[in-house]
């Protein structure tokens, strides 16, 4: 049966490699950053849309915080993911630099660090998608989106380990990442991820997918422009103790 969908998904990589090595990532980017832009000034929903960029001036630009409720487990869920995403994203940057210029101490700190921060980001989605539906108040205020940006971070995280952590196979990123260069310098060549393996095949569509859904998300938030932290007025969140009080 498992191995009937492997197979599926082969075939269907195969035939549709160019679709997803150069139409796909282009249609990504296109509605990472468009689509993001576009909100920004205009909004998805309108009405209730003021043009102003900061953390607090558009009310639907928001994570839709959760940490009201079972405030003991956002500590372990949002540090974990958020530390365990900006490794991922350090470590990534470094590996396609290592992968383009065959620099095998920094396709190794890719590996190795890499390794670190998908554990923990895991480790984060497991416990954010758990309190989601085992805390009575989190689960009511849940919507479908939240849900859905936590299967697909957990399939990309999920798929991305899969070969380095359990299948201890690593340097698919001398293939992967000139395949990136050349969708950056606008020179595709899909032929470069031909012969990867599936299961990191999965992990970039499945990323690039996360991409072009990005802007229709509370995920925009990270883009929320940052110095407004300095001025805002302050949340007050105190200590799970001071409540049992
Ligand atoms: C188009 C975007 C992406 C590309 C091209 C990409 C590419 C890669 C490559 C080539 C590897 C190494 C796989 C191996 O050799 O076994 C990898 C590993 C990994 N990726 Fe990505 N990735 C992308 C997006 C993401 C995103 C968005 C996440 C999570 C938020 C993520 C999480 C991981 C994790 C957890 C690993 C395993 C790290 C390790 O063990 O060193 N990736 N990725």
């Amino acid at each position: 049966m498992l191995d009937n969908l492997f197979a599926m998904l082969e075939n269907l990589f195969a035939i549709f490699n160019d679709f997803f090595f150069i139409g796909l990532p282009y249609i990504s980017i296109l509605l990472l950053f468009g689509g993001t832009l576009y909100r920004l000034f205009f909004g998805f929903k309108g009405t209730f849309r003021k043009m102003d960029r900061t953390a607090r001036g558009d009310f639907l630009w928001t994570t839709r915080s959760t940490g009201f409720f079972g405030r003991a487990s956002i500590g372990p869920a949002a540090l974990c993911l958020h530390w365990g995403i900006i490794t991922l994203f350090v470590t990534h940057l470094v590996g396609v630099v290592g992968g383009v210029l065959s620099l095998i101490a920094w396709v190794d700190f890719f590996r190795w660090v890499g390794m670190f921060g998908g554990i923990l980001l895991l480790f984060g989605l497991v416990w954010a998608f758990v309190r989601r539906i085992v805390i009575p108040q989190i689960k009511a205020m849940s919507k479908a989106e939240d849900y859905i940006v936590l299967i697909f971070l957990i399939l990309i995280a999920f798929f991305g380990l899969y070969q380095s952590a359990i299948k201890l196979v690593f340097g698919v990123t001398y293939s992967v990442a000139p395949w990136l260069w050349s969708v950056v310098k606008l020179q595709p060549d899909p032929s470069l991820m031909q012969a990867v393996p599936l299961v990191n095949k999965l992990h970039i569509v499945v990323a690039l997918l996360l991409f072009a859904y990005f802007p229709f998300t509370k995920l925009v938030h990270a883009f929320t422009y940052p110095l407004t932290y300095f001025w805002r007025p302050f949340i007050s969140m105190r200590k799970y103790t001071g409540l049992k009080r």
